[in-house]
């Protein structure tokens, strides 16, 4: 056989054959088979050599037509191989914008959140600016200057984390209760008027129970000013109890005892469930404490600066915990730290 004819045939199979091929990578074995250094078309350039000067030029010329010829038809079907397997993948990933969409879960405010801005919002329309203050406390805000004997069982190690401190540095205490912001608040603006709340975190090293959690959150709230009265303290609380517990809540007060107020007293209200009835909620007293208050104890306005002289006030403080759990009936404390989302989702 000759060199053209080799050629011919060549040529004449790899377009035969290409016409079978259906994708890219039979399409690279084809290449490989009759363009590739093994292939039909080099051995023929290989044994170029062996014609005469004459014959040389002619076969060369058609090598190259048949290379050529043959590399066109590659990449022409290379394109269209190609753009069937774009095709066929934008088929198969094909969006479709008219499915509904995956709801995205929304995040919330924590119950206690809720619970604080809502008794901050109350307060704040009656005047009370939100004032924040420290979680560790030295033991002289937190107990001395609030007026606590030293001996008194409060600052038992029963119930007070103490902060390690160097021996003669003074006690640092985890705050046992918002009350040592009354110091702070009062130190702030005396011998200006002041009135505040102070939410926020407050630790006892108790047992923990269905009523008692080592951390727990409390709002204090604090108001000093000239001819404040008893009366003062009855009307706020009565508002707020109105806001937070509805329009029918009733407010009564208890005697009771603080080393910072006097006269102290315990604040009650009308049990919502039983309207003042009696029943489980309220055990059968009609009434539910709610927080405890009185007018701010001469030595503690000294301590903050006030001349009790000119100077009296009231002051209050409440679980937030408590608040919530009376609003919504939530019958254990531990629930709120919990994590439990089935708790949490629903408030
Ligand atoms: N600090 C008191 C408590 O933790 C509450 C209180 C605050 C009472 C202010 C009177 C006045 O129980």
């Amino acid at each position: 056989m000759s060199m053209l004819q080799q050629l011919e045939q060549a040529e004449h199979q790899a377009l035969s054959e290409l016409r079978d091929v259906r994708d890219l990578e039979a399409l690279r074995a084809w290449k490989s088979t009759y363009l590739g250094k093994s292939g039909p078309i080099a051995e023929v350039s290989r044994s170029l050599g062996r014609l005469s000067p004459e014959e040389r030029p002619r076969v060369g010329q058609r090598i190259n037509a048949v290379k050529q010829q043959l590399q066109q038809a590659y990449d022409e079907l290379e394109q269209r191989l190609i753009a069937a397997a774009r095709a066929r993948e934008l088929e198969q990933d094909r969006v479709d914008v008219s499915l509904p969409g995956r709801p995205v879960v929304a995040g919330r405010l924590h119950l206690l959140t809720q619970t604080q801005r809502e008794i901050e919002r109350i307060f704040g329309q009656m005047g009370f600016t939100v004032w924040e203050s420290r979680e560790v406390e030295l033991d002289e805000y937190n107990f001395g200057l609030l007026n606590f004997p030293p001996d008194h069982p409060a600052r038992d190690l029963q119930d007070t984390f103490f902060v390690a401190t160097p021996p003669d540095a003074p006690p640092v205490v985890l705050r046992t209760h918002t009350s040592p912001g009354q110091i702070h608040a009062m130190r702030r603006f005396a011998p200006e008027p002041v009135r505040v709340i102070l939410p926020g975190k407050c630790y006892r090293n108790e047992q923990v129970t269905v009523r008692s959690e080592m951390q727990f959150s409390q709002v204090e709230g604090l108001a000093v000013g000239q001819n404040i009265t008893m009366a003062d303290l009855k009307g706020t609380l009565a508002a707020f109890a109105q806001q937070m517990f509805g329009a029918e809540a009733a407010i009564r007060f208890r005697p009771s005892y603080f080393p910072f107020t006097e006269p102290s007293v315990e604040v009650d209200v009308r049990c919502f469930l039983c309207g003042g009835q009696g029943c489980r909620l309220c055990k059968g007293s009609g009434w539910l404490e709610i927080l405890g208050a009185g007018m701010v104890h001469p030595t503690v306005l000294r301590n903050g600066g006030y001349d009790p002289a000119q100077f009296s006030g009231f002051a209050f403080g409440m679980g937030i915990e408590r608040m919530a759990m009376l609003k919504y009936g939530i019958d254990d404390i531990r629930w709120f730290l919990s994590g439990d989302l089935r708790f949490l989702e629903q408030f």
